[in-house]
């Protein structure tokens, strides 16, 4: 997440008493939202009622901070909203929880987990945000934050996320121990009061050591009141080509990323975490790339073309700014908020405006977006793409529904769409027809406003796991990470250190 953070280390103290027993939300299935205070929507101005929990993004470790062990948030924004945050749900029996990690919050994770002395620290920090508090002076000393649960968004457990991160082959191994010991505080601190213990996880299971998803991650269920899948981010700038940012089913092999949101329910269950525990994450953005051709003049037509490598801007809100905590450069994202696209590319959630055009994708059923103006392809979702992912949500019995974030909708279009999740009976279909096409006219030129801080996890390394010095790369053009950089193989490889020789197997395809 692109974050600028006035830092502030959560400092823990000694733990008086365990507080009372509070009233939550009695729904089996959940709708959990993401907040984040540089969303610019005031925690005042949430409607309570389309949400069943909310993760506070985000207490973020950084390896510039003197101690791993160390949770930082914005004091500046959050001290207030937080405490608003927390009082709203508790007036509307809506569970509040931590979220700690995220894009660029995850970096010393991998550090502290590895070490029962920086676990227990660690632990005891993270703490801090359910204790309540103690102190009479507690707007300029607080000790503790009252909320509900703590959210673990490690990206990722044994894989590369941000360019700063920590990683190693043993994460997965750690993080079972961490959680094992956080439950326990947790319970132990509020034997009458049950605090929640959720995750944020890739399409697949977690890595194990030999850097390939675990075959079976039931251990970590016993843990977790649930892991939400984050099934988006899938294909975007750092692609070889146009596609999906979150499909429905996979996109066709050698074009499309093989990961979906069918997929990823598909992965966890089979590596035996059950269903019952699982939330399905789902975007209210898009992502936008610029093309190579214009998409309006193949035949047939196809989501997947060649495209520039520069990511353009997206929405107004979209920003080039260096990450405060880890720098990655200075690059835009191309993400588009859904109230972004509604204020400006969609005049109602099928229309086009002038000089774009809707298509409907059949394979991975997710609408796109293109002006040939300037061969801008944008993917997302709308009402009708999260229609169908919440019915299937349904089908398989998971637990309930994830979306990042709450300051990205349009009138509740997109949260509206989520409260099929709690339906029973005579539920909503497919609201629109699945093909809409519209005339090309004139552009319409995007609003260039200076933006604000915005949250993309984007980077070319996203998702790309780490380079592995026994695996045997086999297929050309297979990507790695290594040393914060980007390597993609020219044959057939083996031992050899991406980076070492200019004439080797790996060429450099930059930092991260
Ligand atoms: C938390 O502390 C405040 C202030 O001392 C108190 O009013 C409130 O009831 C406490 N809440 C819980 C859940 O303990
Ligand atoms: C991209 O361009 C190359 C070279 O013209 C072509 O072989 C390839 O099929 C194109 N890829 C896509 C996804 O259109």
């Amino acid at each position: 997440m692109k974050i600028s953070f006035l830092a502030l280390a959560a400092t823990a103290i000694a733990y008086a008493s365990a507080a009372p027993v509070e009233k939550r939300a009695a729904s089996n299935n959940v709708v959990v939202g993401y907040w984040v205070p540089w969303g610019g929507v005031p925690v005042a101005s949430l409607d309570m009622t389309k949400y069943t929990h909310i993760n506070y993004g985000f207490g973020v470790t950084a390896k510039r901070n003197a101690q791993p062990t160390d949770i930082f948030f914005d004091r500046y924004y959050d001290g207030n909203n937080m405490r608003a945050l927390v009082a709203r749900g508790n007036q509307h029996g809506v569970p509040i929880l931590m979220s700690i990690g995220g894009w660029t919050g995850s970096q010393t994770l991998s550090t502290v987990a590895a070490s029962a002395d920086l676990r227990k620290t660690f632990i005891n920090n993270a703490m801090v945000f359910v204790r309540n508090n103690t102190l009479p002076d507690y707007a300029t000393t607080p000790d503790g934050w009252n909320m509900h649960g703590l959210d673990i968004d490690w990206e990722y457990p044994g894989r590369s996320g941000a360019a700063c991160n920590t990683v190693s082959p043993q994460d997965s191994a750690n993080y079972l121990i961490l959680l094992k010991e956080l439950r326990a505080q947790l319970d132990l601190e509020f034997p009458n009061d049950r605090k929640l213990l959720t995750a944020a996880v890739r399409v697949q299971p977690f890595d194990g050591a030999d850097g390939k998803p675990l075959g079976d991650v039931s251990a970590f269920a016993q843990y977790f009141d649930w892991i939400a899948i984050m099934a988006y981010d899938i294909m975007g700038g750092w692609s070889a080509n146009t596609g999906p940012n979150a499909p429905f089913r996979n996109g066709p092999a050698g074009l499309a990323d093989q990961y979906s949101f069918v997929q990823s329910i598909d992965a966890w269950t089979s590596a035996k975490f059950p269903a019952n525990k699982l939330v399905m994450g789902t975007a209210f953005y898009g992502r936008s790339v610029i093309t190579t051709v214009d998409m309006n003049a193949q035949n047939p037509v196809s989501m997947y073309v060649n495209k520039t490598s520069v990511v353009p801007k997206g929405g107004p809100s979209d920003s080039n700014e260096i990450n405060f905590f880890c720098n990655e450069g200075s690059v835009y994202s191309g993400l588009w908020k859904w109230k972004e696209l509604r204020g400006t590319v969609l005049t109602t959630p099928t229309t086009p405006a002038a000089g774009w055009t809707r298509y409907w994708d059949e394979t991975t059923q997710t609408p796109w977006l293109f002006r040939a103006a300037d061969k801008t392809f944008i993917s997302y979702d709308d009402i009708q793409s999260l229609t169908i992912k919440v019915n299937y949500a349904k089908s398989k019995g998971v637990k309930g529904v994830m979306f990042w974030d709450m300051t990205y909708d349009y009138n509740n279009e997109l949260v509206n769409v989520l409260q099929n999740i709690h339906c029973t009976s005579n539920c909503p279909t497919v609201p629109v027809p699945s093909t809409t096409t519209a005339v090309v006219t004139t552009t319409t030129a995007p609003v260039t406003t200076k933006p604000p801080i915005s949250t993309p996890p984007t980077s070319i390394c996203n998702g790309v796991a780490p380079w592995n010095s026994a695996t045997a790369y086999a297929t050309t053009g297979t990507k790695v990470t290594y040393n914060g950089r980007l390597y993609t193989n020219s044959w057939w490889t083996q031992g050899e250190t991406p980076g070492a020789s200019a004439y080797g197997a790996w060429k450099d395809g930059g930092a991260c």
